[in-house]
């Protein structure tokens, strides 16, 4: 069983600026890109630093410490020095317009 939950609604996010949140205590980098939201772990598979603090660029967020990056829809890193992908969590948008809240699971299976 995946557990969604309303972590923010779609007006809270700003395009190509992530906002971190927490499900049952992991912390997600929610991020609104190319007409989708995804969701990816917030701490870099490199070292402890936060990646909603890095740069979203071609559906991708840049860890600022030193520049890997990793691909939103699978967590792949695109280049050294992560060499290990961040996990992702499928994300569910329910209803519609700014107000339609956006929902995460992080228990993955389905
Ligand atoms: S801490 Fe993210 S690439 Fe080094």
């Amino acid at each position: 069983m995946s557990a969604f939950v309303r972590v923010a609604s779609l007006a809270e996010l700003e395009e190509d600026t992530p906002k971190r949140v927490e499900v049952d205590g992991t912390p997600i980098s929610l991020v609104r890109t190319e007409g989708e939201v995804f969701a990816i772990n917030d701490i870099c598979s490199h070292a402890n630093v936060s990646l909603s603090e890095g740069e979203v660029e071609d559906c991708a967020i840049e860890c600022w410490l030193h520049g890997s990056s990793f691909d939103l829809r699978t967590g792949k890193p695109s280049g050294l020095p992560a060499t290990q992908p961040v996990p992702v969590y499928p994300v569910k948008i329910e209803g519609e317009g700014p107000d339609a809240a956006v929902l995460v699971s992080v228990t993955q299976e389905s």
